[in-house]
Parts: C-alpha cells; structure tokens; sequence
C-alpha cells in the first residue's frame, strides 16, 4: 500500500475511520457505486433547520474510498445544504493530504455519495434535485 505512496491522513481515516455507521433516522440516504471497481458507498444526513448535524457511512471498497467517505462526512457535519453542495471531491482529496492519480475516482465516490444523500432530502422535502443530482446511484 505505501507503494501508492499515501499521505499519513489517507492511512489514518483508512485505518480510524470517522462516522462509520447509519442513521436509522435519517433525513437523507444516498447509494453510489462505481461500475467500473465495483465499490460502493452509502451516506446517511441528518438535517435539522437546513443544517447538517451529523453524517455517517458504510462503504464497501478500497482504502481511499474508505478514506474519503471518512473525510468528507466529517467536512460536512456543522454545515448548510447549500455549503455542503459546494463541496467537490478536490477539496475532499486536498483535505486528506491529497490522493495518488489512480484513486482520485474513489474522491469523486464520495463527492457523489454526499450528493446523493442531499438529493435524497431534497426530493424527501419536495423539492428538486435536478441540478446536482449524481448519475452513478444505485439502489
Ligand atoms: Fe474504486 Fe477506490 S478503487 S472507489
């Protein structure tokens, strides 16, 4: 694995990773996976007054896919929907120390996951997603 050369915060949230779970209550699921590796994330929101209280996931994948859902799930707790939809897999990449060429897809996993839990409580609250909705959802 360190042939990849990962930072000391990809092996960190891989090995301790943050938030892993599900919310039995939550305000918004969203189910990713990439057809091409075959990994999979779940991300749960909890949203209360249009903020995001708490995040948790469960992947099924790779060290980094494991590594950025950890990441991007503590990014997103604390912040408004519409913060949490600025939020792109570069930044989640940058946050961890940055992300060898051939795993910045498994980034974009999670950019997509977090995407679709939002999109998820958007339609939950009748509204539409249309415009961020991610393409990869699997159910
Ligand atoms: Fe596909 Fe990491 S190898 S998400």
């Amino acid at each position: 694995m360190t042939d990849l050369n990962y930072s000391e915060k990809v092996m960190d949230h891989f090995l301790h990773p943050r938030n892993v779970g599900e919310i039995p209550d939550a305000s918004g699921i969203g189910n990713i996976g990439n057809p091409v590796c075959g990994d999979v994330m779940r991300m749960y929101i909890k949203v209360e007054n249009d903020l995001i209280v708490d995040a948790k996931f469960k992947t099924f994948g790779c060290g980094a896919a494991i590594s950025t859902s950890s990441m991007v799930t503590e990014m997103v707790k604390g912040k408004s929907i519409e913060e949490a939809l600025l939020i792109t897999n570069k930044a989640v990449a940058e946050a961890l120390g940055g992300l060898p060429a051939v795993k910045l897809h498994c980034s974009v996993l999670a950019e997509q996951a977090l995407k679709a839990a939002l999109a998820d409580y958007y339609r939950r609250n009748g509204r539409d997603p249309s415009a961020f909705e991610p393409k990869l959802e699997t159910h």
